[in-house]
């Protein structure tokens, strides 16, 4: 039977942390085996509000690819690709653009959002309204079955599909697929300080590259239960970080339970919970900081697994181009 194909990836922006973890990493690794997988590093969609940063992004690209190698995420079973190296992408988002109306870019809630957070007022550049378009291109091009995402990128892939669906229409054609976004079942991580989301510009995140001092300091540093004031007082496990993040990533579930369960009643100090938290962290890392330490002494092995990974992606995305375009009349020769 044929294997589905799963795309995802990442805006190449920073680090990549526990939230990322959770909430894609984890899964990556195990759909390796079950899908055709291509991993995007979306270099140029992290360029719309990075431009004047070209830097930042050229490093994050090879943090990145590190984090992705050193989790367990294996080059010869997903495909790691580098989304400004395939120039079909812009092609494509170019001849999208025509069926997309500028009111319905400005409807879209993420980028709503997202211009609202970053205040661009009336500095918007044209590029970030349109990335929706060019992550349709991204999801259309590898003819993706599935795509998974959090909540907040529900409208995009709605927005393709609308693509899609208006392409195949006009042009009288079946060459663009239909995709389906698949939601993460796990809840997303706090940040250290409690905040609904992990995540760097927010300063509360634990990252799969911290040393091990760094993960002590921000473990210890991080937000319990506020009323838990002294050892003997009853303390909340809902809404307390540090369980939180022993329920992620704990094994030992009847010791968990135990210690939850010592907590309510009171007479179990914070620093003991994190103690164990510290612990059950490093069992996790410790291993992936030292693959990291690895791939890191071999630039040139990280740089075959792009252009490999690049040049497997491309013959995928040259093929819908060359259907995109003969659909579209545009195959004069
Ligand atoms: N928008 C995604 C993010 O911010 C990155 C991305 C770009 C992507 N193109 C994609 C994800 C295509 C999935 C499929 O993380």
């Amino acid at each position: 039977m044929n294997k589905k194909t799963i795309l995802t990836g990442d805006r190449p922006t920073g680090r990549l942390h526990l939230g990322h973890f959770v909430g894609s990493l984890k899964k990556r690794v195990e759909a390796q085996n079950d899908f055709n997988q291509f991993i995007m590093i979306a270099d140029v969609q992290a360029l719309t509000d990075n431009f004047a940063n070209p830097q930042k992004v050229r490093d994050n690209i090879n943090e990145v690819t590190l984090d992705y190698l050193s989790v367990g995420i294996d080059p010869q079973k997903s495909t790691i690709l580098v989304q400004s190296m395939l120039p079909e992408l812009f092609e494509l988002t170019t001849y999208y653009l025509n069926l997309v109306t500028l009111a319905r870019l400005q409807r879209n809630p993420t980028v709503k959002t997202e211009i609202a957070q970053k205040g661009f007022d009336k500095s918007l550049p044209v590029g970030f309204l349109v990335y929706p378009v060019s992550q349709a291109a991204d999801i259309t091009a590898f003819k993706a079955d599935l795509v998974p995402v959090g909540e907040d990128q529900l409208p995009m892939i709605e927005q393709t599909n609308e693509i899609v669906r208006r392409f195949n229409h006009i042009y009288q054609t079946e060459t663009l697929k239909e995709c389906e976004a698949v939601l993460s079942d796990v809840r997303r991580l706090s940040g250290t300080d409690g905040n609904a989301k992990m995540g760097k510009s927010l300063n509360n995140a634990i990252y799969l590259s911290d040393s091990e001092e760094e993960v002590k300091r921000k473990v210890m540093g991080m937000m319990t239960d506020p009323a838990h004031l002294r050892v003997e007082d009853p303390g909340k496990v809902e809404g307390n970080p540090v369980f939180e993040y022993l329920e992620a990533f704990d094994n030992d579930k009847t010791g968990l339970e135990e210690l939850k369960n010592h907590y309510r009643k009171g007479g179990l100090g914070d620093v003991e919970v994190k103690k164990r938290l510290i612990k059950v962290l490093e069992d996790l890392l410790s291993p992936i900081r030292e693959r990291r330490q690895e791939f890191a002494q071999k630039p040139d092995f990280l740089r075959e697994v792009l252009l490999e990974g690049t040049r497997k992606a491309r013959l995928v995305t040259q093929k819908t181009l060359d259907e995109v375009r003969e659909a579209m009349k545009l195959n004069y020769f």
